[in-house]
Parts: C-alpha cells; structure tokens; sequence
C-alpha cells in the first residue's frame, strides 16, 4: 500500500530500461519505494536500471523478462508477476518505440510492428495489470502516451496513431476502473531528451526525462487523470486541436 503520506512503496515497471521510467523509479526510490520489478527485454540496460534502483535504497529488486510482442504470454507474465512478488503501489507501462516514419509508411509489416509494440502489446498488458489492480482494491497504472497522440500528425503518423490507440484504450480503461480503488494516470510528454529521441532536433517545449518524473509524481500525489510534461502542453494542445486540417497538415516533424 501506498506509505503514510501517499507514496507508492511497492512499483513494476513494465518497459524497465525506459529512461523515463528510470527517472520515476529514482524520485520514487528517494521517497521510500522499497520494492522495484523491472519488466523488459534483457539487456544491459535493464541491469543497470536495477543496480541504479538498489544503489538509491530500495532493498528490494528484480528483473523480469517481457517481450510485448508476445502477446499470448502477456495475461500470464502479469499473474506470475503479481504472485510472485506480491501487490503493487504503482504500475508504470513504458513501453515504446519511435519506428521511422519514412519507412514505416513503405513497409506495412514495419508499420504494424511499431502499433503492436506500442498499442496491441501494451493495451494487453494494461487490461491484465487493470484486473489485478481491482482485485487488490489499490493501486495506480500509470501510462506514458504523448501529445503526439492527442492529435496525429502527417508527419508521424504510425507512432501518433499508435500512441493515440494506447491513450483512447486507457481513457475507457480508467473509467472502468472508477470505484474500484484502483485508477488510471495518462502522461503525455512532448519531446524528450532520451535515447529514443538521440539525434533528432528538439521540438518546442522539450524536456528531460527528470522533468517528466516529476510530472508524474505530482500526478500520483494528485490522483490526476491526465498530466502533460511539461504542464503548458495542456492548454497548447486545447489549441493545436482546432487547427484548421490544411493548417495542421503542413507542420513539420
Ligand atoms: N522520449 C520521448 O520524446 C517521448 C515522448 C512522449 C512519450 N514517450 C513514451 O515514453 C515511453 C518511454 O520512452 P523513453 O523516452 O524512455 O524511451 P526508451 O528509453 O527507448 O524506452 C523505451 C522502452 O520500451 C522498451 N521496448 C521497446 N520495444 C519493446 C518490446 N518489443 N518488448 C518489451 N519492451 C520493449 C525498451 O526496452 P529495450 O531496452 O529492450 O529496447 C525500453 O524499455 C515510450 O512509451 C514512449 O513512447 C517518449
């Protein structure tokens, strides 16, 4: 359960080597989590991600494999996770990928792995953490979508529409949850210096993976619904929604 002043103690991770993901585990190791389980491909990546956990204080830590594409062992992995390791505060789905638009757009095959990576795989996986979250009557999913799934852009359209398939999916999922005692958070950040973004140019408004930690904790403590990183992308996107569609259309990236 959640301490005394409403922190998580106990957090999964799922997509456990995400930069951003790292960055929440640290803010919530340094408020007392105790208990991390990283989900994820092996990968050196993922080990660091758990000496970095234990090195900050938490005192109990462990990987697990997830491959999101299998979709068959998702429903199973979550249960295994769950009885294993016991209830969970928090569960982080920061799983994704950018793809690349240009051949993406050629390549059908490429295209559908980025929507099974990004929406199939993680809305399985969403909806099995959902069921054990109501079945403890505590708990939050915490979910990094993006702005760029808020409104699709010509300019990335496989990974907007597929993010934007992730947060409708978890918008209903988080209705559904209401007086469970479970509930649902959508993060949606707008560009961020991570290793998913290496080398591309910083959009307006860009931020730091420490930064959009923080938005999430704040959402946590809030028991907010949506959080944008940064906050001012909230009433930027009210905008950007009525765009004119041959306004829209011409935005670059
Ligand atoms: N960076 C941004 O500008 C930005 C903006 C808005 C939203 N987001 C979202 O935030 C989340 C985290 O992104 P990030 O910036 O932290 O990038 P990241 O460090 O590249 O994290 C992506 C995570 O997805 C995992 N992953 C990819 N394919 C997978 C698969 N088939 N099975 C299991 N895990 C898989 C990666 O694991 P591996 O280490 O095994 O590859 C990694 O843990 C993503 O959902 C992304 O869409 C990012």
């Amino acid at each position: 359960m959640n301490d005394s002043l409403g922190s998580p103690q106990s957090v999964l991770v799922l997509g456990g080597s995400s930069e951003i993901a790292r960055a929440v585990v640290r803010e919530l190791v340094a408020r007392r989590a105790q208990r991390v389980v990283l989900a994820g491909r092996p990968s050196a990546e993922l080990e660091e991600a758990a000496d970095e956990a234990r090195s900050l204080g938490a005192t109990d830590v462990a990987t697990v494999t997830l491959e999101i594409t299998d979709i068959d062992t998702i429903p199973a992995l979550i249960d295994g996770v769950f009885q294993a390791h016991g209830d969970f505060d928090l569960v982080l789905m920061a799983v994704g990928i950018l793809g690349d638009q240009s051949t993406d757009e050629a390549d059908p095959v490429a295209a559908a792995r980025v929507i099974t990576t990004n929406f199939t795989g993680p809305a399985a996986a969403c909806l099995a953490v959902a069921g054990r979250l109501r079945s403890q009557g505590h708990g939050t999913l915490a979910v990094l979508s993006t702005v760029a799934g808020e409104r699709v852009r010509r300019a990335n359209f496989v990974y907007g529409s597929s993010k934007a398939g992730l947060d409708g999916f978890c918008q209903g999922l988080g209705d559904s949850l209401v007086g469970s005692g479970a509930h649902l958070l959508i993060v949606r950040p707008g560009f961020v210096h991570t290793r998913m973004t290496t080398g591309m140019p910083a959009a307006p408004l860009s931020t730091t993976a420490d930064q959009v930690a923080k938005v999430v904790v704040s959402g946590l403590e809030k028991k907010a619904d949506v959080v944008w990183a940064p906050p001012p992308f909230r009433w930027l996107m009210v905008v950007m929604r009525h765009l004119p569609r041959v306004v829209w259309r011409r935005i670059p990236r």
